[in-house]
């Protein structure tokens, strides 16, 4: 059979940034026909993440402009480029800022989920050929993490979308394809805790909150929150944190709150804030001999850490995680499983539900500690 006639650049509309923080400005723009290996996503819905706000807001990327971020999304399948046979057009899909290629040494070993071919974009193009797939009038417009789902359609390689149960509600798992998945994994993947344990987590926005919903699952004993915006407690608690802690309250270092608390220091802690200092007060936050510490906040400034190297000499090990650990196109999909089976919680995130057109709102919410999912609704 011959293959249908071939996908043309479509016009649409895309929430452009023009400049380091600046509002974002619906605009049309031109959306390529995906290149061999690539698909084109009708988007559907996409929640903002903390990363989205704190690469908008760094002066690093500011010769990155006009931009189009986004990275948690769901969408149909528009139409498909070149040898793509993984998927077919109307395939409900996840975007995933972080790929798979399923060959490279990282996506071959147990051990990671760094692929080494599609791993995280930081320059603003597509992985295959250093170029954007958006232009307004001609002139390139960047990518964020080669997916930028501020857009109605959106063309990711196909490494960097996985297909999911078409029962799945779009407009909820879309927070699957980042933040709520890299919590959950951080737990059970990461640092792989166990039952009984005593668990601290530094920030209790969607990231945090994962972290908490999936160490309860795993029966932690105690899982202390700590966040400075005591309005995330009462939320905190219903995703199961025992013990909620302002740092502003406490006339001594939370570090030390901690370690009463939990006879010497806790067994894991979580950095789910964004802030390097905190990952010192994490590791001092943990107890000697086996506490480990995870890092998952993207840093807002300083991307340094510093710690005393006498709190690893005396056993305490640090830890990073991207995506949780998870092998994104084999394992999202469990995960979409575990929440159609009710195992996992997801809906509580959703604190706001905003049309395409009120993006910038999402972003007010975010900065000022208002939200913890808003899920942008694309035009039907
Ligand atoms: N590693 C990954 O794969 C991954 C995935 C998604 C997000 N992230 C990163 O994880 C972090 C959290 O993301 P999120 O979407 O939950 O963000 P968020 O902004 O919703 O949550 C951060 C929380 O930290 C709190 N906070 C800020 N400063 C604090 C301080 N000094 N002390 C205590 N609490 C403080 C805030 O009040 C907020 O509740 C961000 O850095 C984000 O970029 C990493
Ligand atoms: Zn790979
Ligand atoms: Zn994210």
């Amino acid at each position: 059979m011959e293959s249908s006639s071939a996908p043309q650049v479509i016009k649409c509309r895309a929430a452009v940034a023009w400049g380091v923080g600046q509002p974002l400005v619906l605009e049309e723009v031109e959306v390529s026909p995906p290149h061999p290996m690539e698909i084109r996503i009708k988007v559907v819905c996409t929640s903002l993440c903390r990363s989205d706000l704190t690469a908008w807001t760094s002066q690093a990327q500011a010769s990155l402009y006009p931009r189009i971020f986004g990275h948690e999304a769901s969408g149909i399948v528009e139409s498909v480029g070149q040898g793509v046979t993984e998927f077919n057009i109307g395939d409900h899909v996840l975007t995933l800022f972080t790929g798979e290629c399923s060959t490279c040494k990282h996506c071959t070993s147990p051990k990671s989920n760094m692929c080494q071919v599609l791993g995280l974009e930081r320059r603003g193009v597509m992985h295959s050929d250093q170029t954007t797939r958006f232009s307004i009038k001609g002139k390139p417009v960047y990518h964020y993490c080669a997916v930028s789902s501020f857009s109605e359609y959106a063309v990711v390689h196909s490494g960097c979308a996985v297909m999911v149960n078409s029962n799945a509600p779009l407009e909820k798992i879309c927070i699957l394809s980042c933040g709520v998945a890299a919590g959950l994994g951080a737990v059970w993947k990461i640092a792989d805790i166990s039952e009984g344990s005593s668990v601290v987590i530094f920030g209790l926005g969607t990231v945090g909150l994962s972290v908490a919903q999936a160490a309860k699952l795993r029966g932690a004993a105690k899982i202390i929150g700590v966040d400075t915006n005591p309005g995330k407690f009462e939320t905190a608690k219903a995703f199961g944190v025992t013990e909620s802690l302002n740092p502003n309250d406490s006339s001594e270092p939370i570090q030390q709150v901690i370690k009463r608390l939990t006879d010497g220091g806790a067994d894991y802690a979580f950095e789910c804030i964004g802030d390097t200092d905190m990952v010192s007060t994490a590791l001092q936050s943990c107890c000697e001999g086996w506490g480990l510490t995870v890092t998952l906040g993207v840093p807002k400034t300083k991307p340094e850490i510093t710690a005393h190297y006498g709190l690893l000499l005396s056993g305490r090990t640090l830890k990073g995680s991207l995506y949780g650990g998870w092998k994104p196109k084999s394992e999202i999909p469990l995960l979409i499983d575990m929440y159609l089976k009710k195992e996992i919680r997801i809906d509580e995130f959703i604190t706001h539900n905003i049309p395409f057109e009120e993006i910038n709102k999402a972003f007010e919410l975010m900065s000022e500690g208002k939200c913890l999912r808003c899920v942008i609704h694309m035009p039907k």
